[in-house]
């Protein structure tokens, strides 16, 4: 029978519908996204269970009930089966979700289905311990048109004593049962960040953390699984996580005994000891998943545009990321009016659209030793106060952005002076000092406050447009003496949430303003900072050849749309020389940034810039908000090669680079993807690096034939422009 096209539509449309059910006749949960379930239900022992996560399920009818598994005498049932959030109790030997030490010396937790409830894309499942008022709510979310779903749990202290949480997360994902899985991971150091590693899942647990106080540069808060390690860029099946959470977080991946791999995240349990008052709340940080049959190039892409869509400041309103200036590796601390004057002016030439100043302009700041803490104008810098730099600025068309590291005091600072308490230290210890600062104690109530007040004013009394937001050094010493001795591991978590609170707070108060995450590069890059910042400092290696690898990493996890990527002068951090144009190129595959000493440049070097920028403003919507497809991997051999696909399909761009070449090889093929196979695309070749003498191709000869570039000796590059004619 020919269906009616309205019956057609609609049945189109249903795939990208998330929803939430409940069957009541089996005890079961179907949460489905537009591509895949995730599957729950409750067993005889009244024990939440998971029992699927992967490809979608369509058929109800397939789904069978929970039950409990047969108990052997070294494995319990519970821990035959997948228990969705175990507490550590009864005869459970993974990683658990929750572990208490209750208020009359108590270890045990069992957790078993209380009640629950869905509201739209949401589901709240509520467990309660066999006998202790201790409940536990499991949070889903679903979000239209994504395959991300969320969990979250809150901890609720109803015994009416308090009690210590050892360790809270926020769940754990199960992957179908069986070993053979690959893990993929990002771990890395100041200066390089976000490396890719890849690694067979073994007996046994890997512990993925930080114990920083930050989200870290050394790990990030990202894993991805692949079964039998076969998935590729366009094929297999990947599960993915990250977590979001500007603290100590861990992620556990586990192959139990019964060859079940399982990934727990939530707060790192280390020196965590939580406090829970009679009445208290804790809540976990998000943890989001999803899964995909179509390789890690999809699962990237997942959540890029579940970032874009669901988590960023610009969610509702998307806009692109200006083209940024700053100052730092230009000026360094030694900025003042007349010199950021010169540098604006000639960034205006190029066509940026925000200037930022960065470190140096305020208290007795010279350099790293002093003036971390007082956040008024240096008056010698700037006898005018910031008014005339911002109105220069605006002028010249750009807005203006500004550098500040809040959360940090130099002990040479009039506020030390005043408040060595407020720093976080341990009473009659030493202070151990990060780049010759300390970290202000941001848990305790006045500091927050402080701090709030002094940004809001700098805010108000400026035309500030954009907050670059620094934090140079790690935890040590984490005390808070001013609370009572059981209370002060509440830090951990108090200060990261009152970094959220103040950053809210300012955004709410002043609209408009955006704000870029930097720790020192990129140590707080994860979801939760990504709902609350425009952008993050990547890292603060800039030399474009190892921003290859670094970015490459963090675009498994994260948008390019946030990754802030500046071209920088040669010789760079590691003496290494590129050319202007290979600079722009790889800057240009994230947010373009440029952070170089125009002060140096030549008239040749101006006009490559300006076009290059120009160029940038054709392509960013979609390298910003595009597809990404990478095609060739740094890692892999001499050729770099990135495609991004705008969202409408009208524009492609093809980014490349040859590391070196050796024994005269030509550059390999490069086979573009997600274009249209029938679409005819005009190709614009930045340079006369194109091999193939083709103007309009379709998307076949695209994809099948390839592109063939003329790419030679070191470091060389170029970038193709597909923009679609037919
Ligand atoms: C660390 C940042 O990553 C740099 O870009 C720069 O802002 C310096 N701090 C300033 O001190």
């Amino acid at each position: 029978m020919q269906l009616p096209s309205a019956v057609l539509l609609a049945a189109s449309a249903l795939p990208l519908v998330a929803q939430v059910r409940y069957l009541p006749e089996r005890k079961l949960w179907v949460l489905q996204t537009p591509h895949t379930s995730y599957i729950l239900g409750v067993n005889e022992q009244n024990e939440i269970q998971n029992l699927y996560w992967g490809k979608k399920l369509p058929r109800d009818a397939d789904l069978a009930p929970a039950h409990t598994a047969r108990d052997y005498a070294f494995e319990s049932p519970e821990g035959m089966t997948n228990e969705e959030y175990p507490g550590w109790g009864g005869m459970r030997y993974t990683e658990p979700c929750l572990k208490v030490t209750l208020s009359d010396g108590v270890r045990d937790l069992v957790l078993k289905y209380a009640s629950h409830r869905t509201a739209g894309d949401m589901l709240e499942i509520r467990l309660k311990d066999i006998r202790y008022e201790l409940y536990v709510t499991l949070r889903y979310e679903l979000y239209p048109g994504s395959d991300v779903l969320r969990k979250q749990t809150v901890i609720e202290n109803r015994t009416g004593a308090s009690l210590v949480v050892e360790s809270a997360q926020s769940g754990v994902w199960y992957v179908p049962s069986g070993g053979g899985y690959r893990l993929s991971y990002l771990t890395g150091r100041w200066g390089g960040e976000t490396q890719l590693t890849r690694e067979p899942v073994q007996p046994g647990r890997k512990v993925l953390e930080s114990r920083r106080g930050n989200t870290s540069h050394q790990a990030n808060p990202w894993f991805a699984l692949d079964y039998q390690g076969a998935a590729s860029e366009e094929h297999g099946k990947v599960w993915c996580g990250a977590l979001g959470w500007s603290g100590n977080w861990k992620l556990t991946v586990e192959q139990t005994p019964n060859q079940q791999v399982r990934v727990t995240g939530g707060y790192n349990d280390f020196d965590f000891g939580y406090l829970l008052k009679p009445g208290e709340m804790l809540e976990t940080p998000s943890f989001y998943g999803s899964f995909t049959d179509q390789g890690f190039g999809e699962a990237s892409r997942i959540l890029h545009a579940f970032e874009r869509e669901h988590l960023l400041p610009d969610r509702r309103q998307p806009h692109p990321r200006p083209v940024l200036y700053n100052s730092w590796e230009a000026t360094t601390f030694h900025v003042n009016e007349a010199g950021q004057k010169e540098l604006a002016a000639k960034a205006a030439r190029i066509g940026v659209e925000l200037f930022v100043m960065d470190d140096g302009w305020f208290g007795k700041r010279n350099d790293d030793h002093a003036g971390l803490g007082d956040w008024y104008v240096n008056p010698q810098k700037f006898p005018n106060g910031l008014g005339d730099l911002i109105r220069y600025v605006n002028g010249l068309g750009m807005k203006f952005g500004l550098w500040v590291e809040p959360e940090m005091v130099n002990p040479d600072s009039d506020l030390y002076r005043q408040h060595p308490d407020w720093a976080i230290h341990f009473p009659g210890r030493p202070r151990t000092e990060g780049r010759h600062q300390l970290i202000l104690n941001l848990a305790r109530n006045d500091v927050k406050e402080h701090i709030f007040s002094v940004v809001d004013k700098l805010l108000t009394e400026n035309h500030i447009e954009f907050l670059k937001w620094d934090m140079n050094r790690h935890f040590t010493e984490p005390g808070w003496p001013e609370v009572p001795a059981a209370e002060q591991k509440r830090i951990w978590v108090k200060y990261v949430t009152n970094v959220y609170e103040i950053i809210d707070r300012l955004r709410a108060g002043h609209p408009g303003l955006e704000i870029e995450s930097c720790s020192g590069g990129g140590g707080r890059v994860d979801p939760e900072i990504l709902r609350r910042v425009d952008q993050v400092w990547t890292s603060d290696n800039t030399e474009a050849f190892d921003r290859l690898r670094i970015q490459e990493g963090f675009g498994f996890a994260y948008t390019p749309k946030v990754m802030m990527d500046w071209v920088t002068d040669v010789p760079n951090m590691n003496g290494r020389s590129t050319t202007l144009k290979y600079r722009f190129l790889v800057a240009m595959m994230g947010s373009l940034g440029i952070g170089a000493n125009l002060n140096h440049w030549s008239s040749e070097d101006f006009a490559l810039a300006a076009k290059m920028v120009a160029y940038y403003k054709e392509i960013r919507h979609s390298v910003q908000e595009g597809r990404l497809y990478r095609l060739f991997s740094p890692r892999e051999g001499e050729l770099t090669a990135n495609e991004y696909v705008s969202t409408d399909g009208k524009q492609a761009v093809l980014f490349a680079f040859l590391h070196s070449q050796q024994f005269l090889r030509p550059a390999p093929t490069i086979y573009l993807r997600g274009l249209e196979e029938s679409g005819v695309y005009r190709l614009k070749a930045l340079d006369d690096k194109l091999v193939d003498r083709v103007e309009t191709v379709s998307g076949a000869y695209l994809m099948n034939h390839g592109l063939n570039l003329r790419l030679g000796g070191d470091y060389d590059s170029t970038s193709v422009l597909m923009e679609r004619a037919e």
